[in-house]
C-alpha cells in the first residue's frame, strides 16, 4: 500500500553536490519504497539562470539523471522524466500566472537573495521567468496533486507559496481541484559547505557528488575546523567545527570517540579529517558501481525519460482537463 504521492525535482545545473544528495536525493531513494514517486529534471527551471548560455543544458540533464541512477533511484518503480517533455507544466504555469498577485512572488525570500548573488557573478537574472520561478515549481507539484515534496530546507518558502496558490485557485473557482502539498525534510536540512556556509555551487564550497576518491580527500582537507585550535594538542570544541558536523552525518559510529578525543586534545584536525574522508570515499564508492552501468549509455537514459514522460503526461492531462473546465476554457 502506497503512503501517498510524492513529487520532487532538481535543476540540471551541472554541479550536483553532497548537499543536494543529503538534502534531497538520499531521502528520495528511501521514500521510493513506500510512496508513489514522480521525479523531474527541472530543465526549464535551469533556463532561468542558464538562458544566455544553454550549451551545457542537455549534458547536465543526462548527468543529473546519472547521479540519480547511481544513488539507487529505480526507473521501474518511479516516474522519472524531464520537465520540458511534459508540456502541461508550461500550460499550468501560464494559467497560474494569471491569478497570482505580483507581490506574492516579489516577497519570496529566495528571489532577492538569488538576484543579488547571481548578479554579483555577472549573471543578469532580472527577468520575467526568474520572478516566476516558484510559480513554475508550484505548477510542477500540483499538476500531479502530490501529497509530499521531499526537499532541503531552502525550498520551504517555495512550498509555502505553492500552498497559498492552491488555496487561491480552489477558492476562486469553487472547486477543490488542487491539494496542499507538505514538505518532507531530510536528516540534513542544510548541509554546510567546506567553509561552513550552506553548501552551494554559487559559493564554490561544495564537495561534488561525482568526485573521485582523491578529489574527495582533497576537498575534505579544506573543511574548516575550530578556529581557536592552533596546535593539535590544544583542546578542541566540536560544537563550532564544520568537520564534526560532517562526522555526525557520515560517520555516526565514531562520533562519541571523536568528540571525546577532540575535547581532550588527543586527536588533531588532520587525523580527524582523514577519518572523515575515508568514510566519505566508502559511502560514495558504492555509488560509482551503479554509475558505470549507465555512463555514456544515452540510449538507456533516453528510454527511461521517454517512458517516464508517457506516464507523467497521462496524469498531467487529466489534471489539465479539470483545470480547463473550472476556468471555462472553450
Ligand atoms: P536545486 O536543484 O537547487 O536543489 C536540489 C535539492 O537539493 C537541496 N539542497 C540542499 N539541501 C541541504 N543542504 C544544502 N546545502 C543543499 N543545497 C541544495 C534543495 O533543497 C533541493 O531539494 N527549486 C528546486 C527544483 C524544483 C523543485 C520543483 C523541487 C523545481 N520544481 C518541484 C520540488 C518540487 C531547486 O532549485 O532545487
Amino acid at each position: 500500500m502506497s503512503k501517498g504521492r510524492i513529487f520532487s525535482a532538481m535543476q540540471p545545473s551541472g554541479k550536483f553536490h553532497l548537499g543536494n544528495y543529503l538534502g534531497a536525493l538520499e531521502n528520495w531513494v528511501k521514500l521510493q519504497k513506500d510512496y508513489d514517486c514522480i521525479f523531474a529534471i527541472a530543465d526549464l527551471h535551469a533556463l532561468t539562470s542558464a538562458y544566455a548560455d544553454p550549451s551545457q543544458l542537455k549534458e547536465n540533464s543526462y548527468n543529473l539523471l546519472l547521479d540519480w541512477l547511481s544513488a539507487g533511484l529505480d526507473p521501474e518503480k518511479n516516474i522519472i522524466f524531464a520537465q520540458s517533455h511534459v508540456k502541461e507544466h508550461s500550460e499550468l504555469h501560464l494559467i497560474l500566472s494569471m491569478m497570482t498577485p505580483l507581490s506574492w512572488l516579489e516577497r519570496v525570500p529566495t528571489y532577492k537573495d538569488k538576484l543579488q548573488n547571481l548578479g554579483e557573478q555577472g549573471k543578469d537574472i532580472n527577468t520575467y521567468g526568474f520572478l516566476g520561478y516558484p510559480e513554475l515549481m508550484t505548477a510542477d507539484i500540483i499538476l500531479y496533486k502530490a501529497d509530499f515534496v521531499p526537499v532541503g530546507e531552502d525550498q520551504n518558502p517555495h512550498l509555502e507559496l505553492a500552498r497559498e496558490i492552491v488555496r487561491r485557485f480552489n477558492m476562486l473557482y469553487k472547486k477543490e481541484i488542487f491539494v496542499e502539498a507538505q514538505g518532507l525534510m531530510s536528516r540534513a536540512k542544510v548541509l554546510p559547505g567546506i567553509d561552513g556556509r550552506k553548501m552551494s555551487k554559487s559559493y564554490g564550497n561544495t564537495i561534488p557528488f561525482a568526485a573521485t576518491p582523491d578529489e574527495i580527500r582533497e576537498r575534505v582537507k579544506l573543511i574548516v575546523t575550530d578556529p581557536q585550535r592552533i596546535r593539535k594538542t590544544d583542546k578542541g570544541n566540536p560544537d563550532v567545527c564544520v568537520a564534526f558536523r560532517f562526522h555526525k552525518l557520515f560517520n555516526e559510529a565514531e562520533v562519541p570517540d571523536i568528540e571525546c578525543r577532540c575535547r581532550a586534545g588527543e586527536i588533531g584536525c588532520v587525523a580527524c579529517k582523514k577519518r572523515l574522508a575515508e568514510k566519505l570515499v566508502e559511502a560514495m564508492g558504492q555509488m560509482h558501481a551503479l554509475r558505470q552501468k549507465y555512463e555514456g549509455r544515452y540510449d538507456l537514459m533516453d528510454e527511461i525519460l521517454e517512458q517516464g514522460a508517457v506516464k507523467a503526461r497521462a496524469i498531467a492531462r487529466q489534471t489539465m482537463a479539470e483545470v480547463r473546465e473550472a476556468i471555462n476554457l472553450i
